[in-house]
Formats: C-alpha cells, sequence, structure tokens
C-alpha cells in the first residue's frame, strides 16, 4: 500500500521564535490546515509544506523543530524572507488571492513575483519528489501551489497526482485577467484529478481550460496534450464529531451558560480578518438593524471575532484600520454607560472557548463577499447538540451550495441582511429547530474524513498518468 503525500503551503503547524528564541508550535489558521489534520493523522504518510517564518530561530533551534515536526510526519519547506515577500505575501496573496475572489480592483498595477512562484513552486515540487515512492499517491492543495502537478509529472511521470482549491476558482472572464493565465492552467493540468467545492467552480474551470489553452472538455473531465484529467465536486467538510463532542463537554456547557448569563440575545461572527469575509457590509447590517429597530438597542449584542491575518500584507493592515474605525462609530453611536452593541475580539481562540461561543450564540453571521467554502458555517452547526440556533449565510460561500436551510443573504444588499438578522432573532423555535436539524444532518453526515476519504478513492481510481487516451 502507497502512503498518502499531502502538500501545502501551510503546515497545520506553524513553528516560531519564543521568547529567548525557543522553539514554539503553534495550531496554524485557516480552513486547509484546520480542516486536513483530522484526515493527515487516521491516513499516514506526510504532510509537506511551510512551517513558518523561522526567522529568530539558531541552526538548533531549527533543527529541534525539524525533529518535532518529523514526529508528527511533517516535512518542513522552509522559505526565505525575500520568497515570503514575494511568493507568499505577494503573487499569491496579493495577485492570486483577491482575483479569485472577484476583487480585481485590488491587483496592483504591475503584476509581479511570479518568477519567485514559480521558484517556490519548483522546490515543492522537489521535495515531494525526494520523499516519493513508487505506490504513493499525492495530493496537492490551494492557490500557491498550482504549478507543482506539471512539475511533478515532469519528475514523475508514473504519480498519481491529485489537486485541490480551497478558494473559488472564478468565471473564466476573471481569470483570464491574469498575466499568468495560460501558465498556471498548464500546471494544474499536470494533474490526474482536480477536485473543488463546487459544481460552478468545475464549469469555470473546464471553460478557462477550454477558452485558454484549447483543452477539449466534458462535464467531468478535460482532455489535454494527450492526457486526460478528472475534474470532481468534492465540498469540504469538518471534523463533525469532534465539534459535536467538545460541545457537550461540561466545561464548554458551563462557559456557554456563563456568556448567556447576561440575557440578552448574541449575534456572532467569526473570521479570519480578510476582505472577503464580508466584516464591513456585516457591520453596516448590524448599524442598520439597531436604526430599523430601536427596541434591539441594549437587547442584543454582536460578538465579532476576528483573527489576525496575513498581517504583512498592505490590504490586510488598511483592513484592520477600517474595520477598528466602524466598530469604534458603531459603538460612540449606540452604545450606553451599561450596553455595548459591539464586542469586537482581534485574536485567535482556544477551541474550548470557540465552541462555547457557537453554543452560546442565538444567530452566526457567516456573510462572505466570496468564499470557496467557508467552514465556520459548518463548524457552528456541529457545535449545537442542543439542536437550537440560526445560521445567516451569504449566497456568495461554496457552503450555500450545500446548507439551504440556512437563512441566506446577500452581503451586498445591506438593509436586506439587517432584516434577515432581525428575522434571526425572531424565527420561531420550531422553524430554528427544524431548519438546525436538517443542516446538522448533512454537516454531521458528510464530514472531513468522508470527503477525504472520497477524494482518495478518486485519485486511487485514475488511471495513472493521466491515462493517455488517443489524441482527438
Ligand atoms: C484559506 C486558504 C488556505 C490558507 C488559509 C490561511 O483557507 O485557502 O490555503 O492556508 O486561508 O491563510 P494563510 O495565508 O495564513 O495560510
Amino acid at each position: 500500500m502507497g502512503r498518502l503525500l499531502i502538500v501545502s503551503n501551510r503546515l497545520p503547524v506553524t513553528v516560531k521564535a519564543g521568547r529567548g528564541g525557543a522553539v514554539e508550535i503553534q495550531l496554524s489558521t485557516g480552513g486547509l490546515a484546520t480542516g486536513m489534520k483530522g484526515p493527515h493523522e487516521r491516513l499516514g504518510g506526510l504532510w509537506i509544506g511551510w512551517p513558518g517564518d523561522l526567522e529568530g530561530l539558531s541552526a538548533a533551534a531549527r533543527d529541534e523543530a525539524d525533529a518535532r515536526l518529523a514526529e508528527h510526519r511533517l516535512v518542513p519547506v522552509p522559505l526565505s524572507a525575500d520568497e515570503i515577500a514575494r511568493y507568499y505575501e505577494g503573487y499569491s496573496n496579493a495577485i492570486l488571492w483577491p482575483l479569485f475572489h472577484y476583487s480585481a480592483a485590488r491587483l496592483p498595477p504591475e503584476v509581479s513575483g511570479f518568477d519567485v512562484y514559480e521558484r517556490v513552486n519548483a522546490r515543492f515540487a522537489g521535495a515531494v519528489a525526494d520523499q516519493w515512492r513508487e505506490g504513493d499517491l499525492v495530493w496537492i492543495h490551494d492557490y500557491q501551489l498550482m504549478l507543482v502537478p506539471a512539475m511533478l509529472r515532469e519528475r514523475l511521470p508514473g504519480a498519481r497526482i491529485g489537486f485541490f482549491l480551497h478558494i473559488p476558482f472564478p468565471s473564466s472572464e476573471i481569470f483570464r485577467l491574469l498575466p499568468q493565465r495560460e501558465r498556471l492552467l498548464e500546471g494544474l493540468l499536470g494533474a490526474d484529478l482536480l477536485g473543488f467545492h463546487t459544481s460552478t467552480f468545475v464549469r469555470h474551470f473546464a471553460s478557462s481550460a477550454l477558452r485558454l489553452v484549447g483543452a477539449t472538455t466534458e462535464v467531468d473531465r478535460v482532455r489535454w496534450r494527450g492526457r486526460e484529467v478528472r475534474l470532481g465536486v468534492f465540498p469540504m467538510g469538518i471534523d463533525a464529531a469532534h465539534f459535536d463532542a467538545l460541545a457537550r463537554s461540561p466545561e464548554v456547557e458551563e462557559r456557554a451558560r456563563a456568556h448567556r448569563a447576561e440575557g440578552t440575545p448574541i449575534l456572532l461572527g467569526i473570521d479570519r480578518l480578510d476582505y472577503t469575509k464580508g466584516i464591513q457590509r456585516r457591520l453596516l447590517a448590524y448599524e442598520a438593524l439597531l436604526r430599523a429597530h430601536p427596541e434591539l438597542r441594549k437587547k442584543v449584542r454582536l460578538v465579532q471575532v476576528a483573527v489576525p491575518s496575513r498581517e504583512n500584507v498592505e490590504a490586510y493592515r488598511e483592513l484592520r484600520d477600517e474595520v477598528d474605525a466602524l466598530v469604534g462609530r458603531i459603538h460612540g453611536e449606540y452604545a450606553t454607560p451599561g450596553w455595548s452593541p459591539i464586542h469586537y475580539l482581534y485574536r485567535g481562540l482556544a477551541p474550548p472557548d470557540l465552541v462555547a461561543l457557537y453554543r452560546a450564540a442565538d444567530a452566526v453571521l457567516v456573510t462572505p463577499l466570496r468564499d470557496g467554502m467557508n467552514l465556520v458555517a459548518k463548524e457552528f452547526v456541529a457545535a449545537r447538540p442542543d439542536g437550537d440556533g440560526v445560521l445567516v449565510l451569504s449566497e456568495f460561500a461554496g457552503a450555500a451550495a450545500e446548507l439551504a436551510e440556512a437563512l441566506l443573504v446577500n452581503p451586498y444588499d445591506v438593509e436586506h441582511t439587517a432584516e434577515v438578522f432581525h428575522r434571526a432573532l425572531t424565527l420561531p423555535e420550531d422553524e430554528r429547530r427544524t431548519r438546525m436539524a436538517l443542516l446538522r444532518e448533512r454537516v454531521l453526515g458528510h464530514d472531513v474524513h468522508g470527503w477525504a476519504r472520497a477524494f482518495v478513492a478518486a485519485l486511487e481510481q485514475v488511471e495513472a498518468a493521466g491515462g493517455r487516451v488517443e489524441t482527438a
């Protein structure tokens, strides 16, 4: 039996220099790292990826970090400061990220950094090739590594290579703005299987492949340069049983009770601080709710947790200032000496604290402007074994394709979103329970382990090396 080699930009843990240069290892944030952690533990094999910025660690400390990573079958691919700036913060997060989330206006006037992106992708392909043994399956993840499938195919022509995109694949009208559009498609087409969260993303990819590199496309495959590449829809799940169990623990129940002790209903937002998450419009909608429904003042609170993310990318620093200012303005307008309309937390939370908030919330507001899937929506549902609570969900999250029983909103329509928040707060109990029961069936029945198994099974089924086909 071959092993599974998982390849992603970020490892599930991040290494840092702690006090006095000591090694500190923390859990990484973001859907990919948190989501794939369970399957990696269960499926065995290796996970190859970036361990984080090792600046400040001595050579001895780096060796210690490597040894600790090895215990967990993690293989580090270190990046230099220049690579972090130009491959990670630059091309990946200041160009691909905004464009794939339909924010073309955020592209810098000059798209640069592709040379470093290419160099780092080649390094990842080399690291995988060093580990690969006959029979191993390779599963590459996400937009930071789109050239790796073809680079690896060149080195290991007979390997089975899968790739999963965790973010949206945009309409070909957006994708074709990228100067390196053909190169990226050619990179992806080195895989045997390409997975996406929704059928819409598959369609967008296929039309880009048809229009930009002339691939022959069918519903579930494309043919290009004598190879066949399968396309699949694999909506990612979460470790639902884990969230469910944590939510039932006495410790979490106790904390949830403490949150509710004040008696005012809680609206909850939990996001990485990212402009795709729609935090500002959510705050504006909350402000509109307080304006339109004065009876709710002093009777409701919004807990917004923003987890720091990509702090060296300018757009993220600006966003932080904008959110700070907006929270301040709403406070200035509505707070009273005894009541705060918003509790704003700019930090990550430990899992029991997070789950206690999910359990205490009357409604969770997941209103991204664009999102590949959004696992917060699913975590909230899994964390409600009591069967109560309302999910407000953006139409533009991949999760909306699956979680139809949520209250769906167009986050660009701020006034309407405010009315949906009001509806969430006033929904009769039986309707809340009916909706939540259906959501839980879906989230608990399709968890991350089933998702990973389905992808791996599909990859095992493809004939290695893209099943050579007769060229048309
Ligand atoms: C999203 C991306 C992941 C990424 C995560 C956190 O979920 O799809 O690839 O790891 O955000 O972002 P970061 O830049 O900190 O890895």
